[in-house]
């Protein structure tokens, strides 16, 4: 989503780094600078033949126009033919449905997906900031699994985790603002995948190092003394701490910074530890 602010020798370079630590899986969507995102990467992807497409895991969304959503068969074939042609690559391995559209009619996403299978375009399917009833549609219709959810989750837009937890009490956490998606997910064996995983919620920036998450902060802090790594290794941690194996979108555009990000792997917190930042990070526990 932030690729358009690297130029191109620096995101030639930021591929290569982040190919280098693993980090294969790069998250696009039509609508990303207006299309400049894809476009650069595909130019980064033509103008250098070293790197491998076939190693790569490109995923892309599509769903959103300018002042309103649109899920016709026709927008999404349309869509997908973009971002082909402005990633330069024959087939998308991961196409995602951006956002709900109230007027869907989930037998033109078959549809779609029907012919994006069967020429080869997109292998596989998924959705993001759904919820299970809008999945459970979509799954009436379209007969290729969906596999993926990305929705936002982070220490502070944690929501997917606090209303389970404060199920039952009349607390702010306790609202549900996505239908169980996280429980569903698990159920359906989709993967969620975690959007702003550095973001305060409302797009007010990166929570490390805010003043407005002092508690959160020293909690980071600490634990990353114990666990030898950076605060930024510890928020990512948290994340994959979480027995739904989810997957985090990092949005980061420093490979020092990917590099520490994917520091995480190698990191268990205990229940303990994970619980604590939970707490620190604002939320209660009933
Ligand atoms: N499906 C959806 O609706 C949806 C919505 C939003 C985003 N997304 C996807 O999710 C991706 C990630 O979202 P995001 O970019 O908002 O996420 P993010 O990884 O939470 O934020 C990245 C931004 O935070 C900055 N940052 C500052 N300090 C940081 C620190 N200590 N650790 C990590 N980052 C720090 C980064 O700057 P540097 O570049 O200097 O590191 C970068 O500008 C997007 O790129 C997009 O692909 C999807």
């Amino acid at each position: 989503m932030r690729l358009a602010s690297l130029g191109e020798g620096e995101l030639d370079r930021f591929i290569h780094g982040a190919m280098e630590i693993g980090a294969s899986f790069f998250d696009h969507a039509d609508i990303y600078g207006d299309g400049a995102c894809e476009e650069l990467f595909g130019r980064a992807l033509k103008g250098d033949p070293s790197l491998d497409r076939g190693k790569m895991i490109i995923q892309s969304k599509c769903g959103i126009r300018k002042g309103f959503y649109d899920q016709s068969k026709e927008h999404i074939l349309s869509s997908v033919e973009g971002s082909l042609r402005r990633l330069g690559t024959d087939y998308l391995d991961l196409l995602l449905i951006h956002r709900p559209d109230a007027l869907v009619e989930p037998e033109e996403v078959a549809a779609a997906f029907d012919e994006l299978e069967s020429s080869g375009k997109v292998l596989r399917f998924g959705v993001s900031n759904h919820k299970p009833m809008q999945i459970e549609l979509l799954r009436r219709f379209v007969k290729q699994e969906l596999v993926v959810n990305q929705l936002q989750f982070s220490l502070p837009a944690s929501s997917l985790v606090a209303s389970g937890m404060e199920a039952n009490m009349e607390t702010e956490g306790a609202l549900d603002r996505d239908g169980g998606a996280l429980d569903y997910c698990r159920l359906r064996g989709i993967t969620i995948q975690a959007w702003s995983p550095f973001q305060r919620p409302g797009w007010k920036g990166p929570f490390i190092g805010s003043a407005a998450y002092e508690a959160l902060n020293e909690e980071l802090s600490r634990l990353a003394r114990e666990y030898g790594a950076s605060e930024t290794a510890i928020a990512a941690a948290w994340i994959l701490r979480h027995p739904a194996k989810m997957q985090l979108v990092a949005g980061t555009t420093s490979i020092d910074r990917l590099r520490e990000i994917a520091g995480a792997r190698d990191i268990a917190l205990s229940r303990e530890h994970w619980y604590r930042l939970y707490l620190a990070a604002g939320h209660t526990l009933p």
